[in-house]
């Protein structure tokens, strides 16, 4: 969460800056603020809100001249951890002294002690920040020498960061470090740039250097020279990104979270590109570097993620358990670390994360390597932390994910992780003829999908009347389940409507309670095993006056006579049927916050990345 980005160069670097800020503000979004070097001196400016009121603010409160003149500068978009965001707690923030400024990403979890060690040596400060305090530190060590400051001062912080300074009486340097929330530099024709996400300057370089933690790093116009934090001289790999920046824009559709939900068919097609092998009927996923012998001796699989990863991995664990036969522990990775977690050396951690960066996860595979597990990682974003740390896994290649509610990321996961269950069911105890039938399905989910997005006017007509409710319920059964509490949570994070998913028969072991007619329940009852069932649990809730949205496969009639309206989707086997009831809640929480003028791509109080613990 939070956006850091920087440039030192040959070139204006307001305008550099603000740019790559507009990239980074689905990191985060309530304040924002810009640091220069102008003439030996710093000037900072620093709004409430969004990068556009900041722009403003830089335009009103900066001569052009001044604008044009300063060739190096850092910014910032805050999603507010420590204080209200205001202008005083928006970075950057300025030592004691006013002779640096730093943008900071993460936390800074002593920050009390060195802020009450500061005051009683007579520092004031002016924002209720733990940035402000690591300023003052850094301060504290300055004297001339901007990286030893830097890595004197870290010494003293604990928790997670990535941070970017700029001194005054130095125009051409940036100095970087990393513990915990990353920062990626990179050069360009006219200078160096710094960001927290490659995001943000790939329009610029393609050529991209990622720090690791306890690096820190000076970056001049000419060049980057990373070092430990004990200031010894190390070398990082210059990584080439291969993606297209376009994907990274709206491309005519009013929301990323719309572009997203529609680009489904083409993401799920990167998914499997290349990973079917139809003659074996298995999968081929080279990532997780396993031998069949390796495969058939795990005894667990345990699965790590939060928010909509965690569905994902819900709704795998049944194929884990019925194509591959093995037992499988879902957790919430948050939970992992701290409760001293049994972990065997013959069991398989996979941690899944869309954007590789999630710190709950992150730590969850710190403890799981530190207990001896093998871990591989599902992630999205190559080259996050996630993916680098756990060595093995497989990316999604889903294309950028910028909306902040979780759209594509879920159904390639669920996809990615179906084929993980296929390849170590054909090495535990599947026929090739079983793996094949497989294949096939995971090769039709695109067309299935596409089918789905064609009925986006039938949700939305749905969607109208849920945005009218002030509480909402989603069931299901089996993978259905899960499906129900990631579009309870899709409806929650851009609505603002109180929803819950539940397991369907759960719901009159209490929540019953709170039916009534203007509280609609949304009944994903598409997998034909369990309709029966489910359909049973509709009855329940039309007796509570309480309106009912179907979704049932093709050609389920029994629901049109209970529910208050039926929308069919293809018919999907049971492990797959989570996939076309996603495309539904998904669409249905979209129009839901459309309907009722919500900021769909930048909810409030949310950030795409949740980079804190
Ligand atoms: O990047 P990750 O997949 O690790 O993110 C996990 C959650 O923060 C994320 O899925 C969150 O729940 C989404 N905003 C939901 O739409």
């Amino acid at each position: 969460m939070c956006g850091i980005m920087g440039y030192v160069g040959s070139e204006p670097a307001v305008d550099i800056v603000l740019a790559g800020l507009k990239r980074l503000e689905y990191r985060g979004y309530d304040s924002a603020g810009l640091g220069i070097v102008d003439d030996g001196r710093l000037a900072i400016c620093k709004t409430p809100g969004r990068v556009k009121a900041l722009a403003d603010d830089v335009a009103k409160c900066w001569a052009p001249e001044l604008r044009q003149r300063a060739l190096a500068g850092i910014g910032h978009t805050r999603w507010a951890t420590h204080g209200a965001p205001t202008r005083e707690n928006a970075h950057p923030h300025l030592d004691a002294k006013g002779r640096l400024c730093l943008v900071h990403n993460g936390i800074i979890e002593n920050f009390q002690a060195l802020r009450a060690r500061l005051e009683q040596e007579g520092h004031s400060f002016l924002s209720q920040t733990d940035t402000e305090v690591l300023a003052h530190l850094i301060g504290e060590f300055y004297e001339g020498d901007l990286l030893r400051a830097v890595c004197a001062a870290l010494k003293h912080v604990e928790g997670a960061f990535g941070i970017a300074v700029l001194a005054a009486g130095k125009p051409d340097e940036i100095v970087v470090a990393r513990r915990g929330s990353p920062i990626v530099l990179g050069l360009c024709e006219t200078g160096a740039l710094v960001a927290s996400d490659a995001a943000a300057i790939m329009s610029l370089t393609r050529n991209l250097v990622y720090l690791e933690d306890h690096d820190v790093a000076v970056v001049h116009p000419g060049g980057i020279d990373v070092r430990s934090v004990d200031n010894v001289p190390v070398s990082r790999p210059v990584t080439v990104a291969d993606w297209d920046t376009t994907a990274a824009e709206k491309g005519g559709y009013a929301h990323f979270m719309l572009k997203e939900i529609f680009e489904q068919p083409e993401a799920l097609t990167n998914t499997l590109r290349g990973r079917l092998d139809p003659r074996e009927g298995t999968a081929v996923l080279g990532g997780l570097d396993m031998t069949p012998r390796e495969i058939n001796e795990i005894s667990r699989l345990v699965l790590l993620a939060c928010g909509t990863s965690l569905h994902a991995c819900q709704v795998a664990a049944y194929a884990f358990e019925e194509l591959a036969d093995l037992p499988v522990c879902v957790e919430q990775a948050a939970e992992f670390r701290y409760r001293n977690p049994i972990v065997r050396s013959t069991d398989l951690v996979v941690a899944v994360s869309q954007s590789g960066e999630t710190a709950d996860t992150l730590a969850a595979v710190r403890e799981a390597q530190r207990k001896g597990a093998r871990v591989a990682s599902i992630c999205n974003v190559v080259g996050s932390s996630i993916a680098r740390e756990s060595g093995r896994g497989v990316y999604l290649h889903a294309g950028p994910e910028i909306g902040v509610a979780s759209t594509k990321a879920f159904t390639c996961q669920v996809l990615a992780l179906s084929m993980m269950a296929l390849k170590f069911g054909r090495c535990r105890r599947l026929t090739r003829e079983q793996g094949l039938a497989c294949c096939q399905a995971y090769e039709a989910l695109p067309g299935v999908v596409r089918q789905v997005l064609e009925q986006h006017e039938a949700v939305r007509a749905i969607a109208g009347e849920i945005a009218r409710a002030n509480h909402v319920f989603y069931i299901g059964r089996g993978t259905l389940h899960p499906a129900a509490m990631e579009g309870a949570l899709k409806l929650k994070e851009i609505s603002y409507i109180h929803a819950e998913g539940y397991q369907a028969a759960e719901l009159k072991h209490g929540p019953i309670a709170l039916l009534q007619p203007d509280v609609p329940v949304v009944a994903l009852a598409n997998d034909p095993r369990s309709l029966d069932k489910t359909l049973g649990n509709m009855q329940e809730c039309r007796a509570r006056q309480a309106p009912v949205y179907a979704v049932v496969a093709a050609g389920e009639t029994a629901a049109n006579a209970v529910a208050t309206r039926v929308l069919e989707v293809p018919r999907q086997p049971p492990l797959l049927a989570s996939i076309p009831a996603a495309i539904v809640v998904q669409l249905l929480a979209y129009y839901a916050a459309l309907a009722r003028g919500c900021e769909i791509d930048q909810p409030r109080n949310l950030a795409k990345s949740v980079t804190v613990e």
